[in-house]
């Protein structure tokens, strides 16, 4: 089977990855090739930090791969915490850590409106691509779920009962910003390289 690098050690986000393209390639992590380290995401879009990524995997290992940046944009507060979702109750802060705070921080507002945007760049034999997915939902008031990752047992996608949180990863794909984004990605691979073995 075809492979392809997800420079990322977040095993959540390979586990969906995985789900959404396991039957046309095998996802590898940055553990698997030996890479434990935290890349930074110094930059103030979705789109840079992706692509700083990509590019330090390219650069170290001069291999094709991917990279993905994602964002939970809350319009009552004007698009926090956006780019800055990981980081949001800290520079070390935990997913609990920074979901408490987007909690507390909604209390009481009505507008409960928002997204996750996921942007993925691809380095693929020097070139860079890059592909985006969307999805809108709201802010529910008290957590619920304890399936997924970060903000999800607080996000209800739109056409949907459940938060990520109560979704198996099957559910959440068939809303996910991130398998949007994966499905372009996938159907770009498929067309480019038929034949190669990407890894
Ligand atoms: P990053 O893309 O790894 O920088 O993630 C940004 C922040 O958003 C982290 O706090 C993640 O836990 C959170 N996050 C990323 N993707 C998702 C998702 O699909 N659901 C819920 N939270 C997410």
């Amino acid at each position: 089977m075809r492979k392809i690098l997800f420079a990322t050690n977040n095993a959540h986000k390979i586990q969906e990855a995985q789900y959404r393209i396991g039957s046309i390639f095998q996802v590898i992590s940055l553990k698997e090739v030996g890479i434990n380290e935290t890349i930074p995401e110094p930059y103030d879009t979705l789109k840079e930090n992706a692509s700083a990524k990509s590019q330090y995997i390219y650069n170290k290992l001069h291999q094709n791969c991917f990279s993905e940046d994602t964002g939970l944009f809350v319009e009552a507060l004007h698009g926090e915490p956006g780019v800055h979702s990981a980081r949001y109750a800290g520079e070390q802060a935990r997913d609990t850590a920074n979901l408490e705070k987007l909690v507390h921080k909604m209390y009481g507002k009505e507008n409960r409106k928002a997204h996750f945007s996921t942007i993925i760049s691809l380095i693929m034999d020097g070139k860079e691509y890059f592909f985006e997915g969307h999805c809108k939902g709201n802010i529910v008031e008290i957590a619920n779920g304890k399936m997924g990752f970060g903000y999800d047992p607080v996000f209800k996608p739109e056409g949907s009962e459940k938060t990520f949180g109560e979704m198996d990863i099957d559910e959440k794909n068939e809303f996910s910003h991130r398998r949007k984004a994966l499905d372009l990605l996938i159907d770009f691979l498929t067309r480019i390289t038929p034949k190669e073995n990407l890894s």
